[in-house]
């Protein structure tokens, strides 16, 4: 555990304000800060960071202090977190005893990564790597760039890398949770997932190995193995070749579908390009580059698959507030067969020549109707106006309207007006989309993280009271860790609401006592956002004496009163049946 002492030091000196800043553009709003919430796509801000340093966002329900926040926004565990803080703080981590078991998961795993990089990299120059390296220089890769991305070879056999890391203190459960090794169950025996295949290690931006996608060399199947999500690694929030792109992309980056597109990239002069990890982008990949840029240009595939994944990256990408471009490309297949064929230069003039996101889909539309047909005019032109209608601002509206009308040939006053009035109906289904959520949110429907609220909100509202009141104040915790006001944790009808008391209760009665950071060691990021509306609900009402506890606190101790006495009704109920029951059957075995 770490200490509570520590732990407030940290709060102390990475201001919320401050941490979240970085990520956030944030604006005054009153006594609070307001933004746009970096965990969910919105384009209305809800997301408020407190002056008692907690932030909440209204629309997604992420909240909590500045530990909690980093855990989302750097997909790190609470040790992690901590220890991105105190980095930043320039802090060392003191440890109390054991670390947890996740942590020290987490780190075997980089560290044991890294040891496999190393021989896979060291095989590829042995004889047995000849192969390999043979293949990597028909594709065109020279000594420096293979070296600067890591490569190597995993060798045709089963128990080379298992031996290998055993040696090196490796256990089988480390290799199996990192998607290295696997035990077969036909022998039992530990084998290597990777053979006979080039290994690209992924590095994350902290100079981590997080996983491995390996290649073959042939036309077998499949082309691709890639690690599966491991402790160490989240194939939805990383990004391939990120740790040299992040350095380069003042202007741009350039997003890409293989590994290999990357790589020829980078070896032509573009170090500015990533891909997916083998998955089509998410959300949080949008949100990870929107960090280090503010454009991005998609050069997938010329292919119709890799067109209409361009579709769908342009969505994604433009939710989180990012410029983007789309290259097209002709008489290529990707741009690692592009740059081959024709060089660099030629890719440089495709960049600059790469057009909008807006222009990209205006394109689409036009060619995807007969513009000599009225009736297709028609419909291409209130296609164009929805389009146009979804950009969030006036002068982009402005600009791209004038755009429309040239293409269609129309006066631009005339798409204005629909196109006014479809921006205004969508404001409009976007506010009640929000809120509805909001309540939907509040109501606990579909509620994973307090399944069991929905099933008595009485009850729990009454739960959310108290533990809103025990996470605020002092005086609050202390009348329940006395005593003075009687509740215990079998009190609770939810089983989240226990979980959160017990914990609560179990930090007051430390001889250091409650913090409300601490409580990120037990409770995951949305667990968390969940504390912290309990506590603004609270804070947000001006009558939170005692009385209002110890009122809760009974009806919790009643509710509970009440289903003990039912439960023991039904299993009296039950052994009354029984007896009539035994007794027919001595009737019928007399008759
Ligand atoms: P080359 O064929 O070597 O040029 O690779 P590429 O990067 O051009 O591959 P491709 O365009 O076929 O695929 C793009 C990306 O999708 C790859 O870099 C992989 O990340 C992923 N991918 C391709 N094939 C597979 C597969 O069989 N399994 C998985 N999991 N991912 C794949
Ligand atoms: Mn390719």
């Amino acid at each position: 555990m770490i200490p509570r002492d520590f732990i407030e030091e940290l709060k102390q000196r990475c201001d919320l304000e401050e941490v979240v800043g970085s990520y956030v553009k944030l604006r005054r709003a009153g006594a609070n800060l307001s933004g746009c919430c970096p965990f969910h796509s919105e384009k209305t801000p809800s997301f408020t960071v407190f002056p008692d340093r907690h932030f909440y966002c209204f629309g997604c329900g992420a909240g909590g202090d500045v530990i909690a926040f980093i855990m989302r926004q750097e997909n790190l565990d609470y040790t992690g977190a901590i220890e991105f803080l105190a980095a930043r703080a320039g802090l060392a981590v003191p440890r109390q005893g054991e670390v947890r078991e996740e942590g020290v998961r987490r780190s075997r795993v980089l560290e044991m990564n890294k040891t496999a990089a190393r021989y896979f990299r060291e095989v590829l120059n042995t004889d047995a790597g000849a192969a390999a390296r043979e293949y990597l220089q028909s594709r065109g890769l020279s000594g420096a760039t293979v070296r600067r991305f890591g490569l190597g070879f995993a060798p045709n056999d089963f128990g080379s890398l298992y031996r290998f890391l055993r040696d090196k203190g490796y256990t089988d459960e480390e290799m199996i949770a990192g998607f290295l090794c696997r035990r077969s169950e036909r022998n039992n025996s530990m084998f290597s997932l990777f053979r006979n295949r080039i290994m690209f290690p992924i590095i994350d931006v902290a100079g981590n190995v997080i996983a491995f996608g390996g290649r073959v060399m042939d036309d077998s199947k499949p082309k691709y193995l890639n690690s599966s999500d491991t402790p160490a690694f989240k194939k939805s929030k990383n990004l391939f070749a990120l740790n040299y792109a992040r350095g380069n992309c003042n202007e741009q980056m350039i997003l890409c579908e293989g590994y290999m597109d990357v790589i020829a990239l980078h070896a032509a002069g573009f170090p500015c390009a990533v891909a997916t990890l083998g998955t089509a982008i998410t959300p949080e990949q949008a949100r990870l580059m929107a960090k280090y840029t503010s454009r991005v240009v998609i050069s997938y595939d010329s292919d119709e698959a890799g067109q209409r994944a361009a579709q769908k990256a342009l969505r994604i990408l433009g939710e989180v507030g990012l410029q983007t471009r789309v290259l097209r490309m002709n008489g290529a297949k990707d741009p690692d067969e592009f740059i081959k064929a024709y060089g660099a230069d030629r890719f440089r003039q495709l960049l600059e020549r790469s057009s909008t996101g807006f222009e990209y889909r205006l394109d689409s539309i036009l060619a995807a109707h007969d513009m000599s047909l009225a009736e297709e005019k028609i419909k291409a032109s209130s296609e164009i106006c929805r389009l146009i209608a979804g950009s969030y601002s006036r002068v982009e509206r402005e600009v791209y309207l004038l755009e429309a009308a040239k293409r269609l040939e129309l006066p631009p006053d005339i798409l204005r007006q629909d196109i006014e009035r479809e921006a205004g109906r969508m404001r409009r289904e976007q506010k009640q989309q929000e809120s509805r959520d909001a309540r939907s949110g509040a109501a606990g429907y579909g509620d994973r993280i307090n399944p069991d609220a929905a099933k008595n909100m009485r009850i729990s509202r009454g739960e959310e009271t108290v533990l809103g009141l025990m996470l605020l104040y002092d005086e609050h915790r202390a009348a329940i860790a006395s005593g003075a006001v009687e509740l215990q944790s079998e009190d609770f009808f939810t089983e989240f609401g226990a979980r959160a008391f017990s914990a609560i209760l179990t930090l007051e009665r430390t001889e250091d006592g409650f913090e409300i950071g601490m409580l990120g060691e037990s409770f995951s990021p949305e667990e968390m956002g969940r504390l912290e509306r309990m506590r603004i609900e609270r804070r947000a009402l001006s009558e939170n004496g005692i009385s209002v506890l110890r009122e809760s606190a009974a009806l919790l101790r009643e509710e509970a009163a009440r289903r003990r006495e039912a439960s023991a009704e039904d299993g009296a109920q039950s052994a009354i049946e029984r007896r009539r029951a035994a007794l027919a059957e001595k009737k019928k075995q007399k008759t």
